[in-house]
């Protein structure tokens, strides 16, 4: 029987060898993560330690969707850390030519290598790769299809920790195309393991599962879900606006920019009606007058280029913690 892509993240000494999901890690794990990531950022910050980690250690990005923000800061992160970084280019690589990933998984493992940075449009091919591996590398998942990005789900666990001292008090609606986030459900774990009760997810009725229906209570316990996102921000302390995934959506399904602003996207208006500390974050890319309007997006609420700085220090962590030998 296979392990879930929970069980296959640990070593037989219980300690995290690849990161495939948010599911299931407890909150002491998650808390020591984002503490390294916060202790990353200082020393960086700082430039008074040499970060010199995971000198000599291999990371390959493999890469099969395209990618701005997670890419390039797991490409920071690992050099930061003194690692020799790959980045493998599909288009030009033996896949075109048919070599099948696991070929070619077992193709970079010859030459050495120890950790695979991957993202794929199909859930599931980074715990495949990880169940496949033939060495002791690690596999950390840069987004799978619409199951996981575990670290976006810290990096804004550690944003919003950097923000607010008490998040079990805050009122967060999540916001856009929710069936096809993968960073809706990493966030979702993330946030509800660090103590959020009032977690809200807000889409178009097509894009997000009713909360009574069996799908919603097992991908989201513990969610309100709400179609009226003028209802859904009510009172927020927090709005997270999700890209709309044209690329996993019929062409027939996809609303006018209009039309779909109107409804779900957040202007300052929408945002009055939140709480007066209320921030604003979206993973990125954003659809500039579709889901967020540009003054919210460029304004001072925004958490937005705090994220991404956040990226890279959570990545920075996540590989220091799978890639140091103790
Ligand atoms: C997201 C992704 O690829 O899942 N972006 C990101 O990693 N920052 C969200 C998206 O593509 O909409």
């Amino acid at each position: 029987m296979n392990t879930s892509a929970h069980e296959l993240q640990f070593d037989a000494r219980g300690r995290l060898r690849h990161l495939i999901t948010l599911a299931g890690i407890e909150r002491g794990r998650l808390d020591a993560l984002l503490d390294r990531a916060e202790a990353m950022r200082r020393d960086s910050r700082e430039g008074t330690r040499p970060l010199d980690l995971l000198a000599g250690r291999t990371a390959i990005n493999l890469f099969f969707e395209p990618s701005t923000r997670t890419r390039t800061s797991f490409d920071l992160a690992a050099q930061r850390l003194g690692a020799q970084v790959i980045n493998f280019d599909i288009a030009r690589s033996s896949t075109v030519k048919g070599e099948t990933l696991l070929d070619t998984i077992h193709t970079l493992e010859a030459m050495h290598c120890d950790a695979f940075v991957v993202r794929h449009q199909e859930a599931g091919t980074p715990a495949y790769i990880a169940r496949h591996l033939r060495t002791r590398a690690a596999v950390l998942n840069a987004g799978d299809g619409n199951h996981a990005h575990p670290t976006q789900g810290l990096l804004d666990a550690l944003t919003l920790r950097r923000r607010f001292t008490d998040l079990s008090a805050l009122r967060v609606v999540i916001c856009g195309d929710i069936q096809h986030s993968r960073v809706a459900r990493s966030d979702v774990h993330a946030l509800q393991t660090l103590g959020v009760r009032d977690l809200r997810l807000c889409a178009p009725p097509g894009l997000l599962p009713d909360s009574d229906s069996p799908a919603a209570t097992v991908e989201f316990p513990q969610c309100r879900v709400f179609h009226n996102f003028d209802e859904a921000i009510e009172g927020c302390n927090v709005a997270i606006m999700l890209r709309l995934q044209k690329e996993r959506m019929d062409a027939a399904a996809i609303p006018s920019a209009a039309d779909y602003f109107a409804r779900y996207g957040l202007s300052a208006t929408r945002l009055a009606r939140a709480n007066a500390d209320c921030v604003v974050m979206h993973p990125g890319p954003i659809n500039r007058k579709m889901e967020i309007a540009d003054d919210v997006a460029d304004g001072p609420r925004s958490l937005i280029l705090e994220q991404v700085a956040n990226g890279v220090y959570v990545r920075m962590a996540v590989l220091a913690e799978l890639l140091q030998t103790a």
